[in-house]
């Protein structure tokens, strides 16, 4: 399973993402986290040591090793010229670090995009993770994402099998929804699923779950307003560390057997990373 965290900025993509790879990885399954924000963070959401986090070196920031994954090479009065399609498979066994409960982490990095309509090879290393990474049936692909994911265009989340859009109760959250039915046009608007965070009563509750229908975005939980994670967020530990059973994390482990559930009722993404 192959999972995307989206949202706009603040509304708790990073909580939600480590929460919920911790989760599924207490389940039992393999997680490899990807966290494709440049202020990359997830490492603290998933409960790493930040003497670990500081040695992180994002992949994409990997000069050599990008150049060498995609075999790019300068050709006279022609310019750049790299592979596309490189191979992926070999990066999370070789950069990946373990963290608690079967998660690792592979800290993506910023993304070179270059100029308007330039796919550098940054941007196609990137992309070829999301799409063609294979995963083992015991084996989960958690992202945490930013907002210039969507800039990378159409493909970029082709072979993911569902995006989460994280939302909060507020108007300007729920307008990134378009953009994010823009990214969701790759892989069908049916494994888009909302959930809402923040959610401090039932009004909020009622102003997320009437917003979402004119998206045609189903709603798939609410994680409250809780203290627990603001304080997690304030000793630096992941939330499950502090409380795992916080109203958040109860709220996350509901969300997420209803995102396992919609997914098995799925037929799977799989043609789909292959043929991108
Ligand atoms: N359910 C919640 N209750 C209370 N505070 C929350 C909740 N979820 C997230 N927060 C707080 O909101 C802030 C943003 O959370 P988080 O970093 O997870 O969001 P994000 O979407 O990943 O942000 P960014 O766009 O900067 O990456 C943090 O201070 C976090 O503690
Ligand atoms: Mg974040």
């Amino acid at each position: 399973m192959k999972v995307a965290v989206t949202g706009k900025g603040g509304v708790g993509k990073t909580t939600i993402a480590g929460t919920l790879a911790r989760l599924l990885g207490r389940d039992g399954l393999r997680i490899l986290a990807v966290d494709a924000d440049p202020n990359y963070n997830l490492w603290s959401a998933i409960g790493m040591d930040d003497t670990i986090a500081r040695r992180i070196q994002p992949l994409l920031e990997n000069e050599e090793l990008v150049r060498q994954k995609t075999e790019m090479k300068w050709v006279e009065a022609l310019g750049n010229f790299f592979q596309i399609h490189p191979s992926v498979n070999d990066l999370a066994e070789n950069f990946a670090i373990a963290g608690p409960d079967n998660v690792s982490l592979l800290v993506a990095g910023t993304v070179n995009m270059g100029g308007q309509g330039c796919m550098c090879p940054s941007a196609a290393l990137l992309k070829a993770l999301i799409n063609h990474l294979s995963l083992e049936s015991n084996e989960a692909f958690i992202m945490d994402m930013d907002a210039g994911i969507e800039n990378l265009g159409r493909g970029t989340t082709r072979g993911m099998d569902a995006l989460l859009a994280v939302v909060e109760p507020g108007r300007r959250s729920l307008d990134t929804l378009e953009r994010i039915k823009g990214l969701a046009s790759d892989i069908g608007l049916a494994r888009v699923f909302a959930v809402g965070n923040k959610v401090t009563d039932e009004s909020d509750a009622g102003f997320i779950s009437e917003a979402l229908k004119s998206y045609r975005i189903p709603l798939i939980g609410m994680v409250p307003f809780d203290e627990t994670v603001r304080e997690a967020d304030r000793h630096g530990i992941a939330l499950i560390d502090l409380n795992e059973n916080s109203p958040a994390v109860q709220a996350i482990k509901a969300i997420k057997s209803e995102l396992v559930g919609r997914l098995e009722e799925l037929p799977s993404n799989t043609f789909l990373s292959e043929e991108s």
